[in-house]
């Protein structure tokens, strides 16, 4: 028995069985390789479902955790440490929002967002304004796990087995400006949006549904909360994904590669809202910790030092103009669309986009599926042109394969004697 197989024995005895893992363990990480137990390297174009954006091994969260570890891994909320402010000053000047509050993951921040719409939509109330608790999600939309996130989600897989989920929420179309009019009104506390739509299917808003949102939301005081928990902190080139459209929430969050691998999260939001909440109505544990605090702030630092936005602005484009060269060869390719390294190929079939994602493993390089038929592709940001290269030519050679398997079985039924003529 290999050392894999113990684990997942033992996995299969001992774990609930909410994943569906890939048959590797991982045991190192070298920039934007995984290697594993066999010393076989990977190129990671994941990278942890978007987080390790500095890739692994970075010498910067190296010194961050082995400095902060030295002196402090944890306080609570009840005292100072060095680090909230610190990182918060960074994260605010860099989202154009006002005030912090730190959680411990995506859907963390996202159940606080929620509580922060409902809150102040209750401070309005008392201050005499009309305006309800009601949301507006989008269809398509993902934004975490726990209990009002799944009620904000759109698939139902996600809420129906754990039903009855948060009521009040109701779904627009996506990019549907005329269904946003028709279901927004004073009842609505907060309008909810991803800028660029992850698990969805990597689907940008269009600038005219987002500013519709903005102004939607500003006539009746309710909030517009984005959620950059995949899109943001440099991902798409920007710090947020709002950015490239010059539209500023009122509240976003923040996790995934906020940290660079440690799980931080984080709610932004402006002076406004932020009077909706006071000492002892919310509140974490873990949350903002000195060693995750620590680590971001090394993580911000070595984006703007490395350039990184710049390397993902260009990096990304030069993926998605390769990816489009190969769609115009590859009739499997439906879409490519994204922004910066935050890419999606649209393929014809939910049945190859699985198959692609196999034989891509089988290559040694990670991607994965999302929305049945959508490969994503969300890359450390230090990714280099080489390493698209490699991955473009590891994909001409599945779907050329995979179109010649296909040519022989459509031809197959015309051997032995069936072919007329
Ligand atoms: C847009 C978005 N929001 C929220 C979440 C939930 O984050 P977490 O898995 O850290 O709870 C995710 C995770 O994929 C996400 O992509």
């Amino acid at each position: 028995m290999t050392k894999l197989d113990q684990i997942r024995a033992a996995e299969d005895r001992l774990l609930l069985s909410t994943y569906e893992r890939n048959p590797i363990l991982f045991v190192r990480g070298e920039g934007v390789h995984l290697i594993d137990e066999n010393g076989d390297r990977y190129l990671d174009l994941l990278s942890g479902i978007g987080v390790n954006a500095l890739g692994y091994s970075h010498p910067a969260i190296e010194a961050a955790i082995a400095r902060q570890c030295r002196a402090l891994i944890h306080t609570s909320n009840l005292f100072y440490h060095e680090g909230q402010a610190e990182l918060a000053l960074r994260l605010t000047e860099r989202t154009g929002l006002d005030r912090v509050f730190f959680a411990n993951t995506g859907t963390e921040a996202w159940e606080g967002a929620l509580k922060l719409a409902r809150a102040h939509a209750g401070l309005l109330r008392s201050e005499g304004k009309n305006i309800g608790t009601k949301f507006l999600a989008l269809e398509q939309s993902f934004h975490g796990r726990t209990f009002g996130s799944v009620s904000t989600t759109y698939k139902a897989k996600y809420r129906e087995p754990f039903g009855p989920v948060v009521p009040g929420v109701e779904f627009v179309r996506f990019n549907d400006v005329a269904d946003l009019r028709a279901k927004f009104s004073s009842e609505v506390c907060a309008i909810l949006v991803e800028s660029i739509q992850g698990e969805g299917g990597i689907r940008p808003l269009s600038p005219e549904f987002f500013s519709e949102a903005r102004a939607l939301a500003s006539s009746t005081g309710a909030l517009l909360i984005v959620d950059e928990i995949q899109a943001g902190m440099g991902r798409t080139g920007k710090w947020c994904g709002y950015q490239h459209y010059g539209i500023q929430p009122d509240v976003t969050t923040l996790a995934k590669p906020l940290a660079g691998g440690i799980p931080l999260g984080a709610i932004l939001c402006t002076e406004e809202a932020a009077r909706a909440i006071h000492a002892g109505m919310h509140g974490t544990t873990f949350g903002g910790g000195p060693l995750a605090c620590a680590v971001a702030i090394a993580v911000i630092d070595a984006i703007e030092k490395e350039d990184l936005l710049q390397n993902a602005t260009e990096v990304g484009d030069y993926f998605r103009a390769q990816l489009r060269t190969l769609a115009s060869r590859h009739d499997a390719i439906k879409d490519v669309r994204g922004k910066g390294l935050m890419i999606a190929a649209e393929l014809d079939s939910a049945d190859l986009a699985k198959l692609t994602v196999a034989e891509m493993l089988k290559r040694r390089i990670v991607i994965n599926c999302t929305s049945d038929t959508v490969l994503r592709f969300l890359p450390p940001f230090i990714l280099k042109r080489e390493h698209v290269d490699h991955a473009i030519a590891a994909l001409d050679e599945i779907f050329t394969e995979h179109a010649a398997q296909a040519a022989t079985q459509s031809a197959a039924p015309f051997v032995g004697g069936h072919a007329r003529g």
